[in-house]
């Protein structure tokens, strides 16, 4: 998980590229599935942290009305492109970050992968009770130390460091939640997030923005390391991933199950 020091910052090309990732996955699926008792008492929803919709535009075939809330420019720019492209028309899109917006209150309120809003204690968590109206969904990893994009191998390697892995401890927040008199569902889910490529050149070029290294002598490396892992799949080269996740979820409004 991101902290706010760390958050990647997303270019155009690294937001087309988590696109292209999620595109090829099953990820909203997974997600909407384990919160399918909020779903059908929900009519509106607040997506934090939207991303370029991964989950806000599936939400708003399901509901009434979508409030997607993403300040970086290139993912509101893809979010916008995507549900164009889909014929979307009831997602309202904030470009903003939730410290600095003033959001009413929807039915339900989803934060996924957002790490440092998803911090024990953040300003968001403690808006929930009141922000949601009939439930809160967050969505956070739940598996640190899998190999991501070779970077345990590749960081040592190219950076002279050790990967550190970036992820959100998600029974401290179960703990926090706890503590607040919130019982809340964990469903945990795994889904692919495998990443692909237009040809080995592509493939460098992601690799190279990543870890920072620019130039030939690195791209070179990168290109005989590449071809030995990436799967190729017609004329694409895959970066297979497997990611899990938990959902945590709970209704607010005292209603059916928990
Ligand atoms: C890893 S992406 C996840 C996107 C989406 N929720 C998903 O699950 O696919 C995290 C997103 O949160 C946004 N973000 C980071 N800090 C934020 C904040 N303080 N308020 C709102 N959005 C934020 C980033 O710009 C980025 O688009």
């Amino acid at each position: 998980m991101a902290t706010r020091a760390e958050a990647p910052i997303w270019t155009e090309r690294k937001a087309r590229w988590y696109l292209r990732a999620t595109a090829r996955g099953d990820y909203a699926d997974r997600v909407l599935e384990a919160i399918v008792p909020l779903l059908a008492s929900a009519r509106t929803a607040l997506d934090v942290g939207a991303g370029f919709g991964a989950l806000s535009l599936p939400l708003a075939v399901r509901l009434d009305r979508v409030t997607a809330l993403e300040p970086a420019p290139a993912m509101a720019a893809l979010l916008r492109e995507e549900a164009d492209r889909l014929g979307i028309g009831n997602v309202a899109l904030l470009g903003q970050a939730w410290e600095a917006a003033a959001v009413e209150p929807h039915d339900l309120v989803l934060c996924a992968h957002v790490g440092e809003l998803l911090q024990p204690g953040s300003s968001l968590l403690r808006a929930l009770p009141t922000l949601a109206r009939r439930g809160a969904a967050l969505v956070v990893d739940a598996r640190p130390g899998r190999d991501k994009f070779f970077f345990r191998e590749l960081y040592p390697m190219l950076l002279s460091r050790p990967y550190r892995e970036r992820c959100g401890r998600y029974l401290d927040l179960l703990r926090w939640l706890d503590g607040q008199g919130i019982l809340a569902n964990v469903t945990q889910i795994g889904y692919r997030s495998d990443q692909p490529f237009r040809d080995l050149e592509e493939a460098c070029d992601f690799w190279q923005e990543y870890l920072g290294l620019p130039g030939e002598p690195v791209r070179e490396f990168l290109r005989g390391y590449l071809a030995e892992r990436l799967i190729r799949e017609g004329e694409e080269w895959i970066a297979p991933l497997r990611k899990e996740a938990a959902v945590i979820w709970w209704r607010t409004d005292g209603g059916g199950e928990r």
